[in-house]
């Protein structure tokens, strides 16, 4: 067995003035056999009274500070050593941890006694490590701990989970739990299932408003018993707060605090993208009872999720390779229950040959490719089960791990599940990051094959790929990772950095992405200060969280690209880079340690140096710290908007003729409720029609009528996108997937077949203007590749009509000249007016010189504008209109 194990700290010795350090190495702690409850208790010592043990954590915007304090007496007659152990998850890093102690002449004293320990020991139970120490102190003395650490929640299947150990060890007069959530968006849902025993069920009290919670546990001394006439504490276990947020906006939610910026990206309600599975178990000697059990039984269930547009196959392998079918066969109810007996008849025994079983499962997805069956917007992976290193076959993991990557395209990727710990996780996790999936760990005790599922589900509904998220050149920068292979259903992308100072008082994200139908952009916009004004009112709120959060992303990151580095030299500089970035932001990181201030002032970093623990007390020469992003970060700006033909506000036209190089503008005097054909081409299938809507109220004796909803439609695909200032709704003809707009002015870019391009503009008054309402701009691209058949009052204009304007003379206002057009053999009076073009200002709008044509168009739109009036929302223009 090979144990990456445990994460040593030092011991520190403070003794007249003189500092010891020495090192304890906890080993094997990784067995199987470690359960989930560790007995070890969380305050030891035999004499000693616990006085109090209050956990209090401050979770803003996903981030979470939690603290930990107890204070204890040692009430025996001799000195004696007290221990102190929290559990803490995994993902989290501590950033402080004090101990103060009042000997019995009232001396108080910070961070060290006669001598004590700090260790943190890694992965003895699901999810959580150990951090304990202790320190040795006279009878009477008083010792306070108090231990800070911080994490960010992961969204797993719809929600936030947030998990405390409590483990008190004895009946203690105070107890109690606070988590104080605050959310700027809303909490949509929020509740602490018990999880610590029946009795407790009434004493968890969640309290929300807005976008804040407060969930309490305080439970007395008496109710803490186990039973009725115990002295034993029945609080041990785990706490848990589950949570998510409002999301009134599929484009995510832009956040800009403290001088940095967090972009959230979970949207739902998308069609999930088919998939191509191979799953590849390990059926080897070693996986035989209990473990070959579990894998069926979770088998059974990731079978039957898999839908008809999915395929699949399966790859078992022991020393010898075999396949369930050599080719992905569809998911039908009849391959899928042929699977199933296979895998039910399955015998281990044998060695463990995962080169070749990886190298048989990529091939197969190479062959559908090659032969043209693999949808391109679908998403294709390899599931590896397995529970032991190699034996059989190439055994060398990095020689194994660069053939995988040789073979592997872009476009697939590997996920990786190790079950116990007879397996080298570091590998499978190196193997999986590598290409483009995740690693799990599954604990083989009872609930082996629910984890199995679980960890499936994460994985079984990508809903985007290649998604980007973007900003503008120059207005962030040290940006974490932001682009993605996949998105998955319930899950969440986070992308973090810092805002560079600027004039702006808005940040504005980009985010592009391909769907199950079509490819998706979206924009957020985030006003610079607001989120800082909010939090200085919350009062349990974790001010610092945008930044901290930065940095914990970008640590996380350096992590993993350290295990991935190819030289001890780029392993050691991603380190340095670590070290620094932990201390400037106050993280035990598993590369540093604590910093040990003791009372005279002196600190050092005693860092974790695996492989010669004696000289893990290393001094930090600071070094100039320089971020480099990772090299898949490709900023871009977006390409200046283009000259377009636009209906923005009222609704008035703007036609750009690219040939005679001006514009051309009219309005259409249509009514309220009536259904205007913007572009409709039979030949590829499109359709875009806008629904008017009025006015609050009669502006000068006219009733203003706006664009309410805007509706796209693309026959061959049967996609219908429905716009209004409510929201955006997506008909893929499965699903009708709906999208808010964000809060703050937005527009939706809309590109169909990479060739035809609109954008449409949501226009918002404020709410009690008595006149206005909310109303939609359209701008369509003029270098769009419609048919020839295309039509429709923009549509017309992609063949640009021959347009001369002469006898240019004063009108009857003097600032509007007046002119004469020439078009389609029309003669027409024009005059010269401003109007506006929102796309780059959004409220004042930029201004446009056009030649103005009156009478709705007359003479330059072909026919009457009531041609142009449509029964429904995807009706095509009749086809006597096309080709005039
Ligand atoms: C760590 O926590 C202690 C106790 O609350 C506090 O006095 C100290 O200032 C903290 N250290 C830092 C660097 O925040
Ligand atoms: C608890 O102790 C009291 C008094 O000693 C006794 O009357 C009672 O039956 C005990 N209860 C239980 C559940 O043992
Ligand atoms: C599944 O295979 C069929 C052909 O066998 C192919 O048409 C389909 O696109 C494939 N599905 C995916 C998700 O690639
Ligand atoms: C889709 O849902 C939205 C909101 O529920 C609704 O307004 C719209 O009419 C629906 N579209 C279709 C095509 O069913
Ligand atoms: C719009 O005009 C107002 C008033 O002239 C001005 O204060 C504001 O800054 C303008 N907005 C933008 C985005 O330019």
């Amino acid at each position: 067995m090979r144990h990456p194990l445990l994460l040593l700290l030092g011991l520190l010795l403070l003794q007249q003035g003189r500092c010891f350090v020495e090192f304890v190495i906890e080993s094997e702690w990784e067995k199987e056999t470690v359960s989930q409850n560790p007995k070890t208790l969380a305050i030891r010592g035999d004499h000693i009274t616990v006085k109090s043990y209050k956990v209090e954590s401050r979770i803003t915007s996903r981030f979470a500070h939690t603290t930990v304090r107890s204070s204890v007496v040692n009430s025996g007659s001799k000195a004696q050593t007290i221990g102190f152990n929290v559990q803490i998850p995994k993902r989290a890093f501590i950033s402080n941890f004090t101990i103060f102690s009042w000997w019995p002449e009232g001396r108080r004293q910070a961070s060290s006694g006669t001598g004590s320990m700090f260790l943190l020991c890694r992965a003895n139970a699901q999810d959580m490590e150990t951090f304990k120490t202790e320190v040795h102190v006279p009878p009477g003395s008083h010792i306070e701990f108090e231990l800070h650490y911080q994490e960010m929640m992961q969204r797993k299947l719809g929600m936030y989970e947030h998990t405390l150990y409590l483990q008190p060890g004895r009946l203690v007069p105070h107890l109690q739990v606070d988590v104080y959530i605050f959310e700027p968006k809303g909490i949509s849902m929020i509740q602490s299932p018990n999880t610590l025993g029946n009795q407790f069920a009434d004493l968890i009290h969640v309290t929300t408003s807005k976008g804040k919670a407060h969930v309490v546990f305080k439970p007395t001394y008496l109710q803490q018993r186990k039973c009725e006439n115990c002295s034993e504490t029945a609080v041990d276990g785990i706490f848990t707060v589950q949570y998510d947020v409002t999301r009134d906006n599929n484009a995510g939610e832009l956040q800009v605090s403290d001088g940095h910026f967090v972009q959230f990206f979970a949207p739902s309600n998308l069609s999930p993208l088919p998939k191509n599975i191979v799953f590849v178990i390990d059926v080897s000697g070693s996986m035989w009872g209990i473990k070959m059990k579990q894998t069926v039984e979770a088998m059974q269930a990731i079978l039957d999720d898999l839908t008809i547009d999915d395929n699949f196959s399966i790859v078992d392998f022991n020393h010898n390779v075999r396949c369930w079918n050599e080719e992905l066969v569809a998911a039908s109810y009849i391959q899928i229950s042929d699977a199933k007996k296979y895998i039910q008849n399955i015998k281990p025994n044998g060695g463990t040959n995962i080169n070749e079983a990886l190298l048989r499962a990529v091939n197969m997805l190479l062959r559908a490719t090659n032969q043209g069956l693999i949808n391109p917007r679908s998403v294709s992976m390899i599931i590896l089960v397995s529970d032991g290193d190699p034996t059989v076959g190439e055994i060398k993991l990095t020689t194994i791990q660069k053939n995988v990557k040789r073979v592997m395209r872009e476009e697939f990727s590997l996920f990786s599940l190790g079950i116990g710990f007879d397996v080298d996780y570091d590998f499978l996790e190196r193997i999986a990051t590598e290409n483009r999936g995740v690693a799990h760990r599954i604990y083989s005790n009872h609930n082996a094959a629910e984890q199995l599922r679980m960890f499936y589900r994460q994985v079984s509904s990508p809903l985007l790929r290649r998604i980007a998220i973007q900003f503008p050149e120059d207005t962030v920068s040290d940006v974490t990772q932001n682009s993605f292979d996949k998105y998955f259903s319930g899950s969440e992308l986070v992308v973090a950095g810092k805002v560079q100072p600027s004039e702006s008082t808005t940040l504005t994200s980009f985010i592009t992405a391909s769907a199950a139908r079509l490819d998706i952009a979206l924009q957020t916009e985030a006003d610079i200060t607001e989120l800082d004004t909010e939090l200085a009112k919350q009062e349990h709120s974790f001010t610092g969280f945008a930044r901290q959060m930065w940095a914990y992303i970008t640590i996380k990151q350096l992590i993993s690209e350290r295990s991935l580095a190819p030289t001890a030299v780029k392993k050691r500089k991603i380190t340095q880079q670590i070290m620094l970035l932990a201390l400037d932001h106050q993280f035990v990181t598993p590369l540093t340690a604590l910093l040990v201030e003791s009372e005279d002032a002196s600190e050092r970093l005693l860092a974790d140096h695996p492989k010669d623990p004696r000289h893990a007390c290393c001094p930090v020469t600071p070094v100039q710290l320089k971020y480099q992003p990772p090299p898949w970060v490709h900023m871009t700006t977006p390409a200046p908007p283009s000259p377009v033909k636009k209906v923005d506000n009222d609704p008035h036209f703007i036609v750009h003729l690219s040939r005679s190089n001006f514009d051309v503008c009219f309005n259409i005097d249509s009514k309220p409720g009536q259904i205007l054909n913007l572009v409709s081409d039979s030949g590829t299938g499109l359709v875009v029609n806008g629904q008017l809507i009025r006015s609050k109220r009669m502006n000068k004796g006219k009733v203003n009528t706006y664009f309410g909803t805007i509706s796209v439609y693309y026959q061959p695909d049967g996609i219908s996108l429905t716009i209004s200032p409510a929201s955006i709704s997506m008909d893929d003809g499965k699903n009708n997937n709906t999208f808010t707009w964000a809060t703050h002015n937005s527009h939706i870019s809309i590109t169909i077949n990479n060739n035809i391009h609109m954008m449409v503009l949501l226009h918002r008054v404020w709410k009690k203007n008595p006149v206005s309402v909310d109303f939609l701009g359209i701008y369509i691209a003029n270098d769009n590749q419609y048919s020839p058949l295309v039509h429709g009052l923009i549509g017309q204009f992609s063949r640009e009509p021959d347009v001369s304007v002469y006898d240019v003379h004063e009108g009857a206002d003097p600032l509007k000249e007046e002119a004469t057009m020439e078009v389609k053999g029309n003669r027409l009076q024009v005059t010269r007016g401003w109007q506006k073009d929102y796309r780059r200002d959004r409220t004042n709008g930029s201004n446009i010189y056009c030649w103005f044509v009156h009478n709705s168009g007359k003479g330059f739109i072909d026919g009457h504008y009531t041609d142009y009036i449509v029964p429904q929302l995807n009706s095509f223009l009749p086809t006597t209109h096309s080709n005039v």
